[in-house]
């Protein structure tokens, strides 16, 4: 043993070895480990809930701040409810307080007291104790008529639902990943008419942050909507958000181009992280669940708070995760027609330890059997299992 040890050898050997680790460990000194850094570029993965949550908090409470709009108020008719010919869409005419009014020139409009009032919500965040992450305004937009719409009214419901609808077109019109009609073309441009005559001369509760389903007609509402063009100096890129799309099942206007599509069709548009190449979700023989839609709105809601700064965000997604999101945030029901925009102002805080948790401790996404088709089903094979997708969180 000793003379191993001593042998000139070994002694190098162990030397070496010795300079090694001194030298790793003075590295480690030198250039710390970087903490893993929150990315702002996910909203379809995993909410990074665990590294920020302070303590033993590790939920996220989301609602709804009533006041603001008419649209959260019960006794409001969301049937003859238009957000286009309701002034200031819905915004509540009041009075704030006065040292909200101070602040601001006597010519101030609704918009500015609105937006004034909610930075001051919003300074809560630097009082530690009470666990408030922000308030976010969120302007909800549902995609103006595309040519499914047009298809499901020519054929019908029965028909459309279990027939047309799985098709990629009928010859004449393509539904495939569906496009906006140029009916719908002109409902999104009117839209910037009135955007920017409501709010075009405060320019203040303007969105900071676009994000979009991958689905075409949700993308060209957002540039009708916004004018969002090349330009100088040029708005902030919208981003393409997976879980911002329609729930998916056998129809085709529901599923999307691969990532190299999007890409050159939407050159302005930025893409959050991970974003596969292939459409992961659709498939042409089964439909996603309400539950499904709601987990997916949640996610996106928790990343939002968790990533993101911005406080006045417009969102162009669909009919069912704008009703999810409602739900997400114990917002009324409120349906959104065709080409239409919800606004919501959103409290985001943690829970305390004690409380009862607001959501599921798993999740998963799950899929329908089938629709309730018989001759004119083709496609769905009605002895199938349910399908679970291992996709859990905690
Ligand atoms: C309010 O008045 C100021 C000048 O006092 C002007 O700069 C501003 O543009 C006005 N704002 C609106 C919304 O008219
Ligand atoms: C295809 O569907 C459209 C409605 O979206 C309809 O106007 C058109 O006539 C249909 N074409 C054929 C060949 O049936
Ligand atoms: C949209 O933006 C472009 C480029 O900035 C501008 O030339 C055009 O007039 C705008 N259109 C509308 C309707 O505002
Ligand atoms: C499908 O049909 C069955 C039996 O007719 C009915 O009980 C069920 O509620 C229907 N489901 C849907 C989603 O319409």
């Amino acid at each position: 043993m000793i003379n191993i040890l001593g042998s000139r050898r070994v002694q190098r050997l162990l030397f070496f070895v010795a300079a090694t680790v001194t030298l790793f460990y003075l590295m480690t000194l030198l250039f710390p480990e970087k903490k893993d850094e929150i990315s702002p570029l996910v909203f379809s993965g995993r909410p990074p809930t665990r590294f920020v949550a302070p303590g033993r908090r590790k939920n996220l409470k989301l609602e709804n701040v009533k006041g603001f709009f008419l649209q959260d108020l019960s006794e409001t008719k969301e049937d003859i409810f238009n957000v286009f010919q309701t002034r200031d869409f819905g915004l509540i005419q009041q009075e704030y307080s006065i040292d909200i009014t101070n602040k601001l020139p006597p010519n101030a409009t609704q918009w500015d007291y609105f937006r004034a009032e909610i930075l001051r919500l919003d300074q809560e965040r630097l009082t530690k104790r009470l666990g408030v992450l922000g308030y976010k305004v969120l302007y909800l937009f549902r995609p103006s008529e595309s040519w499914h719409h047009r298809g499901e009214s020519y054929y019908g419901r029965e028909s459309w639902d279990c027939l047309w609808t799985r098709q990629d077109g009928n010859g004449t019109a393509q539904w495939i990943d569906a496009e906006l009609t140029p009916t719908g073309i002109e409902g999104a441009k009117y839209l910037h008419k009135t955007w920017n005559k409501h709010l075009g001369n405060t320019n203040l509760a303007i969105p900071e942050l676009f994000l979009s389903s991958p689905l075409s007609r949700a993308a060209d509402t957002l540039i009708h909507s916004f004018n969002l063009t090349f330009r100088n100096p040029r708005p902030p890129s919208p981003v393409f958000v997976e879980f911002l799309r329609e729930s998916f099942g056998v129809d085709t206007h529901n599923s999307r181009r691969s990532y190299t599509t999007l890409k050159k069709k939407y050159p302005l548009f930025e893409f959050e992280e991970e974003f596969s190449e292939f459409d992961p979700l659709w498939t042409s023989y089964r439909d996603e669940t309400d539950s499904s839609v709601l987990h997916r709105a949640k996610i996106f809601l928790e990343n939002l708070f968790l990533r993101r700064n911005e406080m006045f965000i417009a969102v162009a997604t669909h009919e069912s995760i704008i009703k999810a999101i409602l739900e997400a945030i114990g917002h009324r029901q409120f349906p959104i027609p065709v080409g239409h925009m919800i606004p919501v102002v959103i409290k985001g805080s943690w829970l305390q330890t004690g409380e009862p948790r607001t959501e599921a401790e798993r999740y998963k996404m799950f899929y329908k059997k089938n629709r309730n088709c018989t001759e004119l089903d083709p496609v769905t094979d009605p002895d199938a299992e349910p399908e679970v997708d291992m996709d859990e969180f905690d």
